[in-house]
């Protein structure tokens, strides 16, 4: 179904990126691939069913394009110079907020030149979406990038249902109060109707922020502004297209392909596998040393076991990204180095970027999926792996500080922080009864199932668009604030 109408739209998707990025080859050939992460992967499927518009950057710096349809989407580019990949993008969104929203495991930058810049780039996706949505349309903004768009949209378009969602971590106040500007993120958050986050205690969080920090009166989820509107604040787990998922494991062409990645690897009887962007948040260094001490320790055989490591490229001129990088390409090494033999790798590592069908064909061929993050929003990969095992085995090892820890509670937990906790996660996983695998992954895949993406969308959008409470309960919260 399509929402556009005389060029207007009445659903619009604010992100900063847009689901396929343009990529200009040295020899000045262009084409598009698809972005990076998880928040295309889970908002693609929802802009299929719904139509409407879809604003962001098209991945390159110092070109303007007009608004496109690609493979059935329209998309809305908003253009970036060099210098605001620089200070917004690279600078206050990827070198001050992520670090500060995943437990400071990077430490932040404060630069005013930054903030500065991320103000400007908010205000013109706030421009771009007051001409592009048609009147009393609704306009959902995603993510830490844009937290200020919320209220720039409501001063230009008053009739406008603006929702917003975080698919990272909201960070405890002690955190977020280092940030110079942190009254004005709450006040750029509370422009919407309704902000949506991955956990429940992120919520909490930051209703109290907008409490105590910009005065508003609060009661559960609920701030109560002074102009007379409310807004909400609540937990909406994001998902993947479990169905698509599952539908491409079961092609015959990712069966064949699962098998031939087994056999390439060596036929070994344990395969092991991480896919995640190359950030320092996803505890790649962690799970890889774990690995490399429980064969290092004669607990499985270098002869039995692989571990694939797909890292994804990922902010790549960001200096952090760079030191990582490096880091894990010398881990691999020492590791092979140390507890490798002739023809045997226990570690194959992958810096690329694959399709959707490698990607599941890699799911369909690993015995334990490892998901390690340090910190992390929800992590889909999680899920698509859960998605992908239709014949109910496998097994997942899962960070309890992964918001998906929280849905997929028949994982085998870590603390990745914990060597010697992940180390025996890991060989309890490997050896496991294969009964025991199939009851976990069974349970775990009926809530993927049940908890989709379109059940994501339709919760969020639900709440977006259901009717207000009258104005004046609303002034006089029960017991005050
Ligand atoms: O899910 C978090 C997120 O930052 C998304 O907003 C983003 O699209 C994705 O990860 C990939 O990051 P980037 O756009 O910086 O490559």
């Amino acid at each position: 179904m399509s929402t556009m109408a005389a060029g207007l739209a009445e659903f619009v998707v604010i992100a900063n990126r847009l689901p396929v990025d343009r990529f200009i080859a040295p020899d000045g050939t262009v084409t598009w691939r698809t972005s990076p992460g998880g928040l295309v992967t889970a908002l693609e499927p929802v802009m299929r069913r719904k139509g409407g518009a879809w604003i962001g950057w098209h991945g390159a710096p110092d070109e303007k394009l007009k608004p496109f349809e690609h493979d059935g989407l329209h998309l809305v580019p908003v253009p970036l110079s060099a210098q605001e990949v620089e200070e917004y993008y690279e600078g206050f969104s990827n070198g001050t907020l992520w670090p500060l929203y995943h437990d400071v495991i990077a430490p932040p930058e404060f630069h005013r030149e930054w903030w500065d810049s991320y103000v400007q780039v908010n205000q013109r996706f706030a421009e771009k979406a007051a001409r592009v949505a048609r009147r009393g349309a609704v306009v959902w903004v995603q993510d830490y990038q844009l937290q200020l768009v919320p209220t720039m949209l409501r001063e230009l378009r008053p009739d406008l249902r603006i929702g917003f969602f975080l698919h990272i971590p909201f960070p405890p106040r002690e955190l977020f109060q280092q940030l110079p500007w942190r009254r004005q993120i709450l006040e750029g958050l509370t422009g919407a109707d309704l902000v949506g986050f991955q956990l429940p205690g992120a919520a909490q969080n930051f209703v109290r922020l907008v409490r105590e920090r910009v005065g508003h009166k609060t009661h559960r989820g609920l701030i109560y502004l002074p102009d007379g509107r409310s807004v909400k604040a609540s937990a909406y787990p994001i998902s993947i297209d479990a169905h698509g998922f599952e539908q491409l494991a079961r092609t015959p062409g990712v069966d064949a392909r699962a098998k031939e990645i087994r056999e390439s690897l060596g036929s070994p009887k344990h395969v092991l596998l991480g896919i995640d962007r190359l950030d320092y948040t996803k505890g790649l260094r962690q799970r890889l040393r774990a690995f490399g001490e429980i064969i290092r320790d004669g607990s499985i055989d270098v002869d039995d076991s692989v571990f694939v490591q797909v890292a994804t490229p990922s902010r790549e001129r960001v200096d952090q990204y760079r030191l990582l990088r490096d880091d894990i390409d010398r881990l691999v090494g020492r590791i092979n180095g140390d507890v490798g033999r002739i023809g045997q790798q226990p570690i194959t590592y992958l810096h690329a970027s694959y399709p959707r069908e490698e990607m599941a064909a890699l799911y369909r061929a690993a015995d334990v999926m490892v998901v390690t993050p340090l910190r992390d929003g929800m992590n889909l990969v999680a899920k698509e792996y859960v998605a992908c095992r239709y014949d109910d085995n496998g097994a997942l090892v899962l960070s309890e500080f992964a918001g998906a820890a929280a849905e997929l509670r028949q994982a085998y937990r870590v603390n990745p922080y914990d060597i010697n906790g992940m180390k025996a996660a890991l060989l309890e996983a490997i050896t496991a009864d294969p009964r025991e695998n199939s009851r976990r992954m069974k349970a775990m895949r009926k809530h993927v199932v049940d908890h989709d993406i379109d059940h994501w969308a339709t919760a969020f959008l639900d709440d977006l668009t259901a009717p207000s409470e009258p104005h004046d309960k609303k002034m006089r919260p029960p017991g005050g604030s």
